[in-house]
């Protein structure tokens, strides 16, 4: 079957860290049914290279198209920041990544230009969001910090309190915030940690989160294509790689509701 209107959206992650981006897409398109695939045998992306996140990406696309999807978001900043090129050119739909929305409302929200960028050891080391940054604004000032804590501490549900402010005071120093009037969040678990993230920056500070900014990016595209949906009773499905206990635990806190009859597949990585 071609993909129509009615086709379900995919979703991909590492994890359950791109139900942030789910959530955001949910609120803005409610119409839409998705497929999400958590890529939990993997897990996590963010400290792997290029090449085997590509790999990965290429191989959770490959199952996501079994599904018959109209388009697919790489809800994942890792993925995002290596695989947008291979994606798109081996995919017969459109491919969203989190990083040039994220970038675009970042350039919308500074006024001075000098923006902080935050995510795992790989979004940071591959340039993408300095790239992106660059592109929509050539006299940007671009500090980056890759803050490898703040995953396990979101997944562990230690959002507030003593621990997750003293891991931000260490990350989000003066040598990465002096100057800066917008923070990206470039990493799907930190909207957990948002409010310790926001404490630390200072109000003078604006955090911006992909999430919002890649679903109204989805909502245009399909605009474009002719392809929004307008199910009563969309369907939502959750595919895994490893067993879905955890992530349904753990994913009912990213996604802000219960979540329930994950599925778990095997991918072919070639
Ligand atoms: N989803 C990843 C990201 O946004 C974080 C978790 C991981 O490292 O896999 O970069």
């Amino acid at each position: 079957m071609r993909p129509n209107r009615h086709s379900p959206i995919g979703v991909f992650d590492s994890g359950v860290g791109g139900l942030t981006v789910l959530k955001a897409l949910r609120a803005r398109l409610p119409k839409e049914s998705t497929v999400y695939l958590g890529d939990t045998a993997r897990v996590p992306y963010g400290t792997k290279s290029g090449e085997v996140v590509t790999k990965y990406s290429l191989a959770n696309a490959r199952a996501l198209m079994e599904h018959d999807i109209k388009l697919l978001v790489i809800a994942c900043n890792t993925a995002s920041a290596v695989a947008v090129p291979a994606l798109q050119a081996a995919l017969p739909i459109p491919v969203v990544g989190v990083i040039g929305p994220g970038a675009e409302a970042a350039v919308h929200s500074s006024r001075s230009g000098q923006i902080a960028v935050i995510g795992t050891p790989g979004t940071i080391s591959s340039g993408a969001y300095q790239r992106a940054l660059v592109a929509r604004r050539a006299d940007v000032v671009v500090r980056t910090q890759a803050c490898p804590l703040f995953v396990p501490l979101a997944e562990e549900g230690w959002t507030d309190g003593q621990v997750p402010t003293l891991v931000a005071q260490r990350y989000l120093g003066v040598e990465v915030l002096g100057g800066v009037d917008t923070l990206v969040l470039g990493c799907t678990h930190y909207p957990l940690l948002r409010d310790v993230i926001a404490q630390v920056a200072g109000p003078t500070v604006t955090l911006v989160d992909s999430a919002t900014a890649t679903a109204e990016a989805v909502a245009s595209l399909l605009e474009k294509h002719g392809l929004l949906g307008d199910a009563e009773r969309p369907t939502r499905r959750f595919l895994v790689t490893d067993t879905p206990a955890r992530f349904e635990q753990v994913g009912a806190r990213f996604l802000g509701e219960a979540l329930h009859e994950a599925r778990q597949i095997d991918l072919h990585l070639t």
